[in-house]
């Protein structure tokens, strides 16, 4: 089908189970093939695996197989359709489970992504990721470059060998979106099932279906239709994203930050067991619009007092607004998987209390 320039070699297929090597090398897929049309957009596809490079024993398997297990190159070669729209490229950044990618490994991605779109034959990108954690990348994306370009983050919920696998029409759909002009200036997106996405406030909903990822409150972005973007609005971005600059940031750099579960009678010692566990901040996934139990926000308030622990409140409901209270930060309409990396990526920016305020009450009601 097409030809394959590999320019750098990485040996990039994992199991489940086995941990990531940091930093990854990239395999660089060339445009250099028949298919090249200089009319058409230049799109990267930057592959770190996921069920969408997935492989199953048998058609009918769609839990327990093994994510991340076919290069970029496979994923190309079975949509040839990638070339109608678009010159594809292929970069084998990772290639593995979605919950063995880290916060060293987005900073690396979000270094080389910038790097792309900063070159001017580059028109859009996409990244190709497991759905478990495919927001929380997404996510820091969108908080962390810088452009006008489109950036869309795919997956699939059926592997690869899978009857009616969703991988190759998500991947057409995604590069079709990332190569739309229509698609400029609307920050990252997501695109699955047919629908598209804001990175920033999607989620996913469902642990099973392909139509996962949701965002009730705001909505989709659009949809595609014979394969071609809708969209239902002119370009738009979330209100208050803000944008933190790490092209120079080290890949180890981002302080810890972990996430606490709320429920009733929760232990207050796991929050002191994080902090002595090295944590510089704490997400709080609180009952209601970030409700903590008395005990629990005495520790809190305390931690933060001696240790200059930060916190911030969400939620373990699906959707709504957490507002600050008298201890820490209310994270907004941030779920706590994304109110982390906010978190982090503000500790690591050096905020002070009132930066922080201003961070996450930037959705306040005014
Ligand atoms: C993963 O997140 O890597 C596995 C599950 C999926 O991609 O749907």
């Amino acid at each position: 089908m097409m030809s394959i320039k590999l320019l750098l070699s990485v040996g990039a297929s994992l199991a489940l189970a086995s941990p990531v090597p940091a930093p990854p090398s990239p395999v660089l897929i060339g445009r250099e093939t028949g298919h090249f049309n200089a009319s058409r957009p230049n799109i990267t596809i930057f592959a770190t695996g996921g069920t969408i490079a997935g492989s199953a024993g048998s058609s009918d398997q769609t839990t327990g197989y093994e994510a991340g297990a076919l290069g970029v190159e496979v994923l190309i070669d079975a949509v040839p359709q990638l070339w109608n729209v678009s010159n594809p490229s292929g970069i084998q950044f990772a290639n593995v489970g979605s919950s063995e990618i880290t916060p060293e490994i987005l900073l690396n991605l979000t270094q080389m992504v910038q790097r792309e779109l900063d070159k001017p034959e580059c028109q859009g990108v996409v990244v190709t990721h497991g759905t478990d954690t495919l927001e929380e990348t997404a996510f820091f994306l969108d908080i962390t470059l810088r452009t006008d370009k489109p950036v869309v983050v795919v997956g699939a919920m059926r592997p690869a060998t899978a009857i009616s696998a969703d991988g190759p029409i998500n991947l057409l759909e995604a590069v079709t979106v990332a190569a739309a002009p229509a698609a400029a200036r609307r920050g990252v997106m997501v695109v699955l099932n047919d629908r598209i996405a804001s990175a920033y406030y999607t989620t996913k909903t469902q642990a099973n279906a392909p139509d996962t990822f949701k965002s009730y409150e705001q909505g989709f972005l659009g949809y595609l239709l014979d394969i071609k973007p809708v969209f239902y609005f002119q370009p738009a971005l979330p209100v208050g994203r803000p944008y933190f600059n790490v092209t120079a940031a080290a890949a180890e750099a981002l302080p810890q930050v972990d996430i606490l579960y709320g429920y009733q009678g929760l232990d207050p010692k796991m929050a002191e067991a994080a902090v002595a566990n090295g944590a510089k901040g704490l997400v709080c996934t609180g009952m209601g619009a970030g409700s903590w139990t008395r005990p629990g926000q005495k520790a809190l308030a305390q931690l933060a007092k001696e240790n200059g622990t930060a916190v911030v409140f969400s939620r373990r409901t699906m959707d709504g607004f957490v507002e600050s209270g008298s201890v820490g930060y209310g994270g907004g309409f941030l779920n706590p998987q994304k109110a982390r990396y906010t978190l982090m990526l503000a500790l690591n920016a050096g905020y002070d209390d009132e930066k922080m305020h201003a961070l996450f009450e930037s959705q306040s009601p005014s």
